[in-house]
């Protein structure tokens, strides 16, 4: 291993991401006294993982505005922040499906009465009955809810395993961006997970404040680099004319 200073770019930031994540959930913590200990975890990464993914939008159009000099360590940056990101989200999955393998104690407003499969499969289907062998998919808000998790877990799994060098070089340098732009989709995807959830669970500390007002910084900075962007080509046509 080579102590260069790309090493110690990467060790200050993720050490400095595990200290943000930790110093978040301890300020969180109280906040979900009233659920069980799995539960409240599950939340917290949950919230976590949507925070930073958030972060990673922001600093594409942070990366525009500043010196050309700044930008591969813009993209070192981003790259960690997505695997803290990828790691949190996976976590709450996989809390998520245990919790649910047994018997969660979240109260559950927008779900359906009717028997559901057996453990954590029951969060996307209705049991089988007699007349219909085939298990039914849940289409209650929740169910729902559920469906958006799942997709954007898929995204976050794919965008996760590929955060690498070594991913960017096997997958090519355009498929491997082509698969990583689904960024933007997988933040909107969990914004409705979390909404729905947050409308449909008895006790929830999140309100919709929590997750809208990052989606709205988020939307307005993309805006914003978006403009500066096209008014800088702009420029540049019209002196090179
Ligand atoms: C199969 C996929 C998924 C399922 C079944 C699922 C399920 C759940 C459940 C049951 C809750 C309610 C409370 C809890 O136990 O946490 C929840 C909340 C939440 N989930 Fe997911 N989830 C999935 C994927 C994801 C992914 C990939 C993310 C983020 C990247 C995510 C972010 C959140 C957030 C932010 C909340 C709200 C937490 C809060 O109260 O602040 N979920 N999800």
């Amino acid at each position: 291993m080579r102590f260069t200073p790309a090493f110690w770019f990467r060790f200050w930031t993720n050490s400095f991401c595990l200290l943000l994540l930790a110093g978040s959930t301890w300020s969180l913590w109280p906040d979900f006294g009233a659920f069980p200990q799995m539960e409240a975890w599950s939340m917290i990464l949950g919230y976590l993982s949507f925070v930073l993914i958030g972060v990673t939008l922001l600093i594409g159009p942070i990366k525009s505005w500043l010196p050309a000099s700044w930008q591969s360590s813009c993209l070192t940056l981003r790259r960690d922040i997505g695997i803290w990101a990828g790691l949190t989200g996976v976590l709450h999955v996989l809390l998520v499906l245990v919790l649910f393998q047994g018997t969660p104690r979240l109260m559950i407003l927008h779900d359906t009465n009717a028997p559901k499969a057996d453990g954590w499969l029951g969060l996307f289907l209705l049991a089988s009955d007699d007349g219909n062998p085939l298990p039914l998919p849940n289409w209650s808000m929740t169910g729902v809810a559920n469906y958006i998790g799942l997709a954007a877990f898929c995204i976050l799994l794919s965008l996760w395993l590929t955060s690498s060098r070594f991913a960017e070089k096997r997958l090519g340098g355009a498929s491997w961006k082509r698969l990583h732009l689904f960024n933007p989709a997988l933040f909107l995807l969990v914004i409705f997970h979390a909404l729905i959830y947050i409308h449909s669970i008895k006790g929830e500390p999140h309100s919709f404040a929590d997750f809208l007002w990052l989606g709205g910084v988020v939307l307005l900075l993309r805006l914003i680099g978006f403009f500066t962007t096209v008014a800088r080509r702009q420029r540049r046509q019209t002196t090179s004319l």
